[in-house]
């Protein structure tokens, strides 16, 4: 694919990095990472789907530029973002004795982006990563800002730290192999930069959705890149989210609740968190007054990007989804705290939302659907 490489930088002072947007980026794996100053000996870890795929070439440049690199492989999909995964990867760079200054490289989707990132944090107390995502929405999203994590049966991501990678390598050619579904679960992380923080850029996907539906390679570039220069801003301002950060969370209390309480896998996080930036777009009418207008064309740009926006629940889901919201991690003094919409391009953190508003959102009645 012939595309303009572009490169956006995450301001963190002595922690920052570079992500370098644009075709045929894999090719040049090892001359970026040689730029670093790493170790020689690094790991790959990548998963079942994409290994088979991209791996060879990201072996071959590492290769090429001197290093000494070892392929560890890891199952596909959610499930496989957990504290087994971990303890499996650590004995692979035990085995093969990766020592400090060894690195590891990411290679797929957010699952391997926060599943090989916690364990870079943590092994050896701490080696340099790589991000290489390969899904549109760890492009845009999950292998920049440095969260890395894994999900424990009580809740997605309740294990992890905050440790930010060297480089981010997005190849955009790698988004012709992922399945459609996939892709359209990355565009609900897309969709979310418009509605939090930039206008235009919701403007922009209203009106040139199809083409990016198409992968047109300029385009993709331009919006893949766009997200990550967000993120990077938000990122550089808050790290460790104290504050801003948070507006990155838009929709994902009532997302993350779907994704767990459904079981891991059943809906992509880009679908849950689809259903779950309507639910509080609707709540931000309800609290803040957001035009509804403006919520109904949210609704509808989730749909035509061919996103879940509803959800039906019985009274049991709707219990379980309420208890999972209680225990996300934006929970503080046991209340939920929301992002809301107060224009498109705007939102406000922190927001208290009263129990009964959001059970009435998810079509229950209060009285015997309140959590135990
Ligand atoms: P994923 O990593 O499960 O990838 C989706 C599927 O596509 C997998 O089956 C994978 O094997 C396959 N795949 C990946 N790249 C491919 C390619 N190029 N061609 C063919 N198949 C390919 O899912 P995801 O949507 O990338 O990431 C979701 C995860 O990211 C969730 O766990 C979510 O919590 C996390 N996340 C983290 C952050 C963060 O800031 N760290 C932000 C958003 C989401
Ligand atoms: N995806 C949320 C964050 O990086 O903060």
């Amino acid at each position: 694919m012939l595309t303009a490489m572009r490169q956006v930088k995450v301001p963190l002072k002595e922690r920052s990095y570079s992500i370098f947007i644009g075709g045929g980026l894999l090719a040049r794996l090892g001359a970026e990472c040689a730029k670093l100053k790493l170790g020689q000996r690094c790991a790959v870890i990548t998963d079942r789907n994409v290994g088979p795929r991209y791996a060879r070439a990201a072996i071959a440049s590492l290769k090429a530029a001197g290093f000494d690199p070892v392929l560890i492989t890891v199952p596909a999909g959610e499930t496989a973002k957990s504290l087994k995964t971990v303890q499996a990867c650590y004995d692979e760079l035990a085995s093969h004795r990766l020592e400090r200054k060894s690195f590891i490289v990411a290679l797929g989707g957010g699952v391997v982006g926060d599943l090989a990132g916690f364990v870079a944090a943590t092994y050896l107390r701490g080696v340099p990563f790589v991000q290489v995502p390969t899904t549109l929405l760890a492009q845009v999203d999950s292998s920049v800002g440095g969260k890395v994590g894994v999900n424990l049966k009580a809740g997605k991501n309740l294990v992890g730290a905050f440790y930010q990678p060297k480089l981010v390598l997005c190849d955009l050619d790698t988004l012709r192999t992922l399945p459609k579904r996939e892709f359209r679960a990355g565009l609900a992380e897309v969709i979310k930069y418009g509605i939090i923080y930039d206008e235009a850029l919701f403007e922009r996907l209203e009106n040139r959705l199809a083409k990016l539906l198409k992968l047109d390679a300029k385009l993709l570039g331009e919006v893949v890149a766009r997200c990550c220069e967000i993120k990077a801003e938000v990122v550089g301002q808050d790290e460790t989210e104290t504050g801003l950060r948070a507006i990155l969370n838009f929709g994902h209390t009532i997302g993350h609740a779907i994704e767990n309480s459904f079981g891991y896998g059943k809906y992509l996080h880009g679908e849950a968190i689809s259903i779950g930036q309507i639910a509080a777009a609707e709540l931000s009418c309800a609290v803040l007054g957001f035009c509804g207008g403006c919520a109904e064309r949210i609704r509808d740009l989730f749909k035509r990007a061919g996103l879940p926006t509803e959800i039906s629940l019985t009274s049991a889901q709707r219990a379980k989804l309420l208890a999972a919201m209680k225990l996300d991690k934006k929970v503080s003094g046991g209340e939920i705290k929301f992002v809301l919409a107060e224009d498109i391009g705007k939102v406000v953190w922190g927001q208290k939302v009263p129990e009964e508003l959001v059970v009435e959102l998810l079509g229950g009645g209060p009285p015997d659907d309140s959590i135990p």
